[in-house]
């Protein structure tokens, strides 16, 4: 007997979306550079059983020195050193297990905006590029689903993860969608791709994540161009509206509260895996700021400022009304050092976008560039 169910355990009660369907009749390309993204688009579309070598055993040792991504450099303090190496193995797996399932969850959450994109944008080339969007995120969730089991199981999403995919996908303005989307949840997921590709020795992980990232950057592509082409068409409330939905987003993902939240439950599977919570923080209390220090100016300026601001900066999005914002959110989150103490040094602190985005997520990390 097959177990199919119509209704399964597994899914969440049913959200109530406003997005409205708009059909086009014109079929002619009109905003050629979204024509170009899709032809590319169509050209670079992969296979995960045939470009992944999925027999490849997961290499655990090596996989011990995959990032943390807990923002501070807790793996350096002396606590953490002085763990016996297969303890270390273990915290590595579980913290990524934990954290590749909110790339997974967010995955999903881009599938199907993508999907509603197709419906929701007026012009022809951008229903088009939305299309092979939608194929992307697809492989996306199945990649990073059959990777994490068979690194370790899947964890739940993260509130905030949830709440911005939510909000994203409830409103009824497709720019919201592209805004919320393209720019706020795949500029930072571009940016921590970039960060664990990077650092990962992981060979199978590596790979997932160059044939990904690669894929994002021109979804983050799609998002820039698009987005440039509508805002000067824009009245003054309408763009204030978009800026307030990106902070709006970003806020939730990094607000402090939620990024306690976040490290409590890490600190939680930790000490599942037998870490002493007490000893660990009383030597990342004592350690970190030292460590922070001898690094100098050499801070990594985290995905907000290092990408989405710069993003956002580059499709008109960026008014010294909402620039002031996010500098005041960025100080109460990271300290005035890495984010300027007046909102002039803050906005000399952002950096250009990367001319070419594809190059730039496969290139090197500066130094500069990670905690
Ligand atoms: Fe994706
Ligand atoms: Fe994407």
């Amino acid at each position: 007997m097959s177990d199919f169910k119509i209704t399964t355990d597994t899914q969440e009660p049913p959200l109530d979306t406003a997005m409205k369907v708009v059909y086009q009749w014109n079929y002619d390309a009109e905003v050629e550079e979204l024509r170009r993204l899709y032809v590319k688009a169509a050209e670079a579309q992969w296979i995960s059983e045939r470009d992944l070598d999925w027999d490849r055993p997961i290499d655990l040792e090596l996989f011990a020195k995959t990032p943390l991504g807990t923002g501070v450099p807790i793996d350096e303090t002396s606590y953490w050193q002085s763990l016996p190496a297969a303890t270390k193995v273990q915290l590595t797996r579980r913290t990524a297990a934990f954290r590749l399932s909110n790339f997974l969850h967010g995955e999903q959450g881009a599938l199907m905006v993508a999907a509603q994109l197709v419906n929701a944008v007026p012009h022809t080339d951008a229903k088009f590029y939305a299309a092979t969007q939608t194929m992307d995120e697809a492989r996306h969730v199945e990649v990073f689903a059959r990777y994490i089991e068979k690194l370790d199981e899947i964890q739940p999403i993260a509130e905030p993860v949830k709440a911005v995919l939510d909000a994203t996908l409830e409103t009824e303005d497709w720019l919201k969608k592209l805004v919320g989307m393209q720019i706020v949840v795949e500029g930072l997921a571009l940016y921590s791709f970039r960060e664990m590709r990077n650092l990962t020795e992981e060979p199978l992980l590596k790979d997932l994540l160059t044939y990904v990232a690669r894929d994002e950057s021109r979804h983050h592509a799609y998002g820039v161009q698009y987005v440039d082409r509508c805002v000067p068409l824009l009245g003054e409330a309408q763009r204030t509206e978009l800026e307030d939905f990106a902070l709006e987003a970003a806020k939730t993902l990094i607000d402090a509260r939620n990024a306690q939240t976040l490290f409590t439950t890490i600190l939680k599977i930790w000490t599942e895996e037998g870490l002493d919570a007490a000893a660990l923080l009383e030597s990342a209390q004592k350690e970190i700021p030292e460590i922070l220090a001898k690094r100098g100016k050499k801070h990594r300026l985290g995905p907000v400022q290092g990408f989405v601001i710069p993003t956002l900066r580059r499709c008109g999005l960026l008014s010294e009304r909402v620039a002031k914002h996010y500098h005041e959110m960025l100080l109460a989150n990271f300290s005035g050092n890495v984010v300027g103490d007046d909102l002039e040094s803050f906005l000399s602190n952002v950096p250009d976008l990367p001319e070419d985005t594809a190059a730039w997520v496969l290139g090197e990390l500066k130094e500069a560039e990670y905690a």
